[in-house]
């Protein structure tokens, strides 16, 4: 079984290889990256260099390279999760979410068409189905109404997705997961950039009034569900993927878990600036998966999030490479006008 990962060196997509590994140690898997500001090839290096994994760096949106590597390869399986990924910077600026995100899976898609991939895992998240008011969940035939540049490309690319099944009889499915947390995830997003802040005696900018709601999912947990779908998913169809609803939690709450488990003071925590048009609340239903591909998540929430905070403060090095250089200009232009 010959399997791509797209996005492999970056958070998601480098715990799904490690996940991968060990599930189906028999597949002969390829792990695709630009390595962007997001990318570190450390978070897989240990596979690549025992020759567990082919490491490719690779354009997704450079479409002549993209064909060659699908003619060579002729894959079975791909899993497509390179991205750009960060809401606050779609709101700096849109330009590289529709290139990577939308022009890159339409190269992807025309390349898996062409040369008769197996099969298509697109993955997306549920932000591309809105705002959600303090009840209700999201069903996979919610209407898509984005309200952010970067779910906005997402939305874009999972139409793409499911006009390639009609169009072509494509055997591609969408995923459209909740917010995830755990290992290798960049510090630029909440739980790891509030973990690794409180480390440092910073600041924790909590946006708004900290009563925005994310359901948190443990990033293996996510990885067992993209398995399903790619072996027993349907072609044509979207997948919910969600935590359970103990995970279901205002960014306060979550602040407060952090500092509890760090035993760092609350007056670490800042209000600032809200994020323009900052979606409320997001919760999915996962009827769909559960019933047809008996999926659930296993990790409780004060669980991974224990152990994701004892991973951060073993590898001080991995994060401290990272806050530093071209990172500290980004953090600068999002926080400074606040
Ligand atoms: P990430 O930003 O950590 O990783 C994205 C990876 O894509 C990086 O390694 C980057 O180098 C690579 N990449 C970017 N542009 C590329 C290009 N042009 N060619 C090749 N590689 C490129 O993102 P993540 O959090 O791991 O998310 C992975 C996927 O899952 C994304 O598609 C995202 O939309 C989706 N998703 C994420 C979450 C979440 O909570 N993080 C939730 C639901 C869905
Ligand atoms: P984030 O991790 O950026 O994911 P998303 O926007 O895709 O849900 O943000 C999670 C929540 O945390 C969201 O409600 C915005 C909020 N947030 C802050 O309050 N402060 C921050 O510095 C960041 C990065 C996010």
């Amino acid at each position: 079984m010959k399997v791509l990962v797209t996005g492999a060196a970056g958070f998601i997509g480098s715990n799904l290889v490690h996940y991968l590994t060990k599930e189906r140690p028999s597949w002969k898997v390829t792990a695709l990256d630009l390595l962007t500001y997001a990318g570190n090839l450390k978070n897989i290096s240990s596979l690549v260099e025992s020759g567990q994994v082919r490491f490719e760096r690779l354009d997704i949106t450079d479409d002549k390279v993209i064909d060659g590597l699908f003619e060579r390869e002729k894959y079975d399986l791909v899993f497509h999760l390179a991205a750009e990924s960060h809401v606050d910077r779609s709101i700096l600026s849109a330009r590289e979410f529709v290139s990577t995100n939308v022009t890159g899976t339409q190269v992807l898609l025309d390349a898996a068409y062409k040369h008769k991939t197996g099969r298509f895992v697109h993955i997306s998240t549920d932000e591309v189905y809105g705002s959600l008011g303090p009840t209700g969940a999201f069903v996979e035939t919610t209407p898509l109404d984005p309200t952010s540049p970067y779910a906005a490309s997402k939305a874009a690319s999972d139409l793409m997705v499911l006009a390639f099944c009609k169009t072509h009889k494509f055997n591609g499915s969408v995923t459209r997961c909740t917010n995830n947390y755990g290992f290798y995830h960049f510090p630029e997003k909440l739980i790891p950039l509030f973990i690794t802040n409180a480390m440092e005696g910073k600041k924790l900018p909590l946006y708004g009034d900290g009563m925005n709601v994310r359901s948190w999912l443990f990033v293996t947990d996510h990885c067992d569900a993209l398995l399903r779908v790619a072996e027993k998913g349907r072609a044509g169809e979207v997948y919910n993927i969600g935590g359970n609803s103990e995970a279901e939690l205002p960014n306060k709450e979550v602040t407060r878990m952090i500092l509890e488990l760090l035993g760092k003071p609350a007056d670490l925590v800042q209000q600032v600036g809200d994020r323009p048009a900052h979606d409320r609340r997001y919760a999915v239903d996962t009827t769909k998966i559960k019933d047809e591909l008996g999926w659930t998540p296993k990790t409780p929430f004060n669980e991974g999030l224990a152990r994701t905070v004892a991973w951060y403060q073993e590898n001080r090095e991995w994060w401290g490479e990272i806050k530093s250089g071209a990172y500290l200009s980004f953090y600068e232009k999002n926080y400074a006008n606040r």
